[in-house]
C-alpha cells in the first residue's frame, strides 16, 4: 500500500492512473477505523480497478471544540489495516495540507440542512462540504463510498456533487453493527464498558418500530422510541425524526408513499452517538 502525506503525492499518481483508464474507488475518513470503514473499503475493491481511502479529522466539520479534542486518533493502526485488506493508498493529510488557507466557502444545501443533525450541529455539513470537496478535487474518484449511518450525509454530499457537477458516483453502504446491534462507530472506542452495554438498547429500540405501525401515529412512534431508549439510565435521547428515505421531509402519516427512515440522536454519557432504521 502506498502512503501519501502530500496532495502534489498523490495528484502524480493519480493522474498516472487516470491515464491508464483505471476506475478509482474512494473512501473517505476521518480514521480511528473499524468494520464499518472495512466494509467500505471491500466494497470499493468489488467495483473499481484502485482503492484509495483518506485519513483526515476534519476540523471544519466539527461544531464543538471538545469533540474534535477527543477524537480517536489511532494512524498507525489504521495503516495497518488497511495493509491487511490491501487497500491501494491511503491518505493521511495534516490540515494545513487540506486548508493552506481557511476555506470561507458556504455552501446551500436547502432543507436538507435544516433537519436532525443539520439543526443540532451548526455549520457541520458545511464543514463536511467543504472537506469532501476538497477531498474529491484531489483523488478524482469514479465512486466514493459512504455508510448509512450517517443517512443525512449521503443526502448532503450527493446534493454537493449535483451543485458542483461532480461526475462521482455516490454508494451508500449498509450499517455494520457490534454483535450486540450497536452500530459502528469511531466515537464507540470513547464509551465505557457499562455506555457500550447500554448502547445496544438504541438498536433493540429501533428494531421493534415496525411492529407499532400503523396502530401508533406517527407522533405516538417518535414518543414511543424516546421514552423506551430514555427508560435506560445510560442514554439520553437528542432528538427522535422519522423522514422520507428519498427526500428527507418529516413523515407527518404512514399513507405517504416511500420508504421511511426512523433516525435518533442519543447521549451516552458524554458521547454522541446516532443510529437509524430503514422501514
Ligand atoms: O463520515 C465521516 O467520517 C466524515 O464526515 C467524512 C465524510 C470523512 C468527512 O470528513
Amino acid at each position: 500500500m502506498q502512503v501519501f502525506n502530500t496532495k502534489n503525492e498523490l495528484v502524480s499518481l493519480i493522474d498516472k492512473l487516470k491515464g491508464e483508464h483505471k476506475t478509482i474507488g474512494f473512501v473517505p475518513t476521518m480514521g480511528a477505523l473499524h468494520e464499518g470503514h472495512l466494509s467500505l473499503v471491500e466494497e470499493a475493491k468489488k467495483e473499481c480497478d484502485v482503492v484509495v481511502v483518506s485519513i483526515f479529522v476534519n476540523p471544519t466539520q466539527f461544531n464543538d471544540p471538545e469533540d474534535l479534542k477527543r477524537y480517536p486518533r489511532t494512524l498507525e493502526n489504521d495503516l495497518e489495516l488497511l495493509r491487511t485488506l490491501d487497500c491501494d493508498v491511503a491518505f493521511a493529510p495534516s490540515v494545513e495540507e487540506i486548508y493552506p488557507e481557511p476555506d470561507t466557502r458556504k455552501f446551500n444545501f436547502g432543507y436538507l440542512e435544516t433537519v436532525m443533525e443539520g439543526a443540532r450541529r451548526p455549520g457541520h455539513f458545511n464543514g463536511v462540504g467543504q472537506v469532501v470537496s476538497r477531498l474529491f478535487d484531489i483523488v478524482r474518484p469514479d465512486k466514493a463510498f459512504f455508510g448509512m449511518k450517517d443517512f443525512q450525509q449521503i443526502a448532503i454530499i450527493k446534493e454537493m456533487v449535483r451543485q458542483l457537477h461532480y461526475p462521482i458516483e455516490i454508494v451508500p453502504c449498509p450499517i455494520v453493527r457490534e454483535e450486540s446491534g450497536l452500530a459502528r462507530s469511531s466515537r464507540n472506542t470513547l464509551l465505557d464498558e457499562e455506555h457500550r452495554k447500554n448502547a445496544a438498547h438504541i438498536y433493540e429500540t429501533l428494531r421493534k418500530v415496525h411492529y407499532l405501525i400503523p396502530e401508533k401515529s406517527v407522533e405516538d412512534v417518535k414518543q414511543w422510541i424516546t421514552d423506551e431508549i430514555n427508560e435506560n439510565p445510560f442514554l439520553e435521547v437528542e432528538y427522535v425524526e422519522i423522514v422520507n428515505f428519498d427526500t428527507l421531509k418529516v413523515v407527518k402519516d404512514w399513507s405517504e408513499p416511500g420508504k421511511r427512515v426512523a433516525c435518533v440522536a442519543v447521549y451516552a454519557g458524554k458521547i454522541r452517538l446516532i443510529d437509524n432504521i430503514v422501514f
